[in-house]
């Protein structure tokens, strides 16, 4: 398979888990690169709550030598505060630029999807990290409201970012809208850097279509619950054939996830999200997961998702 390369930092194959929300901690990311991810980021952080070393922030930047490469996101409203940025991430392989989260609270400080509005501040930011010596890219949007995707792509280019993402939605389109990929080929015949395409990828045709429009394929909501999804489209990807998703192998997973939690701090509110999500794909499996979203422990979830491994 071709090889994907951001900067000096060679991928291992052209498959990148997204920055996810609540759910790309630590060992969400290692299950998923366990299955195969060559790429996964810490999710959007503020770089106002980097800065002000909180800890709730300090824990969501842990990595270590097994969640490598590493990658973090960071989202913010001025190119100052990206100057004051670069001590506290300057140790990751990649730092990508969020300019595309649509969350009202982030858009509404001057950041995230709002920086589309902007590209020469976009460009700003790219140049601040890249002067800095950081291996830096960019995830964004078609637009904030209107498309322009073409013009904050060559901005980024120019900038000397090193890769750039694009989720062929608008701002304001919600997961109902499809992902409009022929504008990822668009930006894809634009620039000269690698094209991460994202949005919709689902499975192993899926991906392969992706891969035949950008240079990597960037996966968020198939992941969720399913790191197994990287491996079933590399396999595909491999030999034309779908696997099938295998519920008990998806248990084995969950029980690893929920133990690399154990040492990552646990946080209920947290697992709980994630665990839901993995209960799936077998006879009962909604009753699990309401029985299992009772648990007020990780112990009493851990237990419970024992119990259930040997019942799928
Ligand atoms: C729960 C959740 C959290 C997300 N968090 C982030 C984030 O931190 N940074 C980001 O760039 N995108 C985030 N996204 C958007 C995804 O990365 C991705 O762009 C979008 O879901 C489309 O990809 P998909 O069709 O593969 O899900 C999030 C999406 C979801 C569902």
């Amino acid at each position: 398979m071709r090889k994907l390369k951001i900067g000096d930092v060679k991928l291992k194959n052209r498959l990148l888990l997204s920055p996810l929300v609540d759910v790309s901690d630590l060992p969400f990311r290692l299950v998923c690169r366990k299955a195969g991810a060559a790429m996964a980021y810490i999710e959007m952080l503020n770089i106002s709550a980097i800065l002000h070393e909180n800890r709730h922030t300090e824990g969501l930047m842990r990595t270590d030598k097994r969640d490598k490469p590493s990658g973090i996101q960071i989202t913010g409203r001025t190119v100052e505060e990206f100057e004051k940025v670069v001590p506290y991430v300057e140790n990751f392989d990649v730092v990508d630029i969020n300019c595309g989260c649509p969350s009202i609270r982030i858009t509404d400080n001057g950041s995230g999807s709002f920086l589309l509005k902007h590209p020469e501040k976009i460009a700003d930011m790219v140049r601040t990290l890249k002067d800095a010596g950081l291996t830096t890219t960019a995830k964004i949007r078609l637009g904030f409201k209107e498309n322009n995707v073409l013009k904050v792509a060559k901005a980024v280019e120019k900038a000397g970012a090193d890769a750039i993402t694009v989720h062929a939605r608008l701002a304001d389109h919600g997961s109902d809208v499809p992902a409009d990929w022929k504008w990822i080929a668009k930006v894809k015949h634009t620039v000269g850097i690698p094209v991460i395409g994202n949005g919709d990828v689902w499975d192993g045709p899926g991906a392969e279509k992706m891969l035949d429009l950008a240079d990597g394929a960037m996966i968020a909501r198939a992941s969720i619950g399913d790191p197994a999804v990287f491996e079933r489209i590399l396999h595909y990807l491999k030999t034309g054939k779908e696997k099938e998703f295998d519920a008990r192998k998806n248990m084995k997973i969950f029980l690893e996830y929920l133990s690399l939690e154990k040492t990552n701090g646990a946080d209920m509110g947290r697992i709980k999200r994630v665990c839901s999500k993995f209960v799936r794909g077998f006879g009962g499996a909604a009753k699990a997961r309401d029985e299992m979203m009772k648990k007020k422990t990780y112990d009493g979830v851990l237990s419970f998702a024992k119990e259930l491994r040997k019942s799928v």
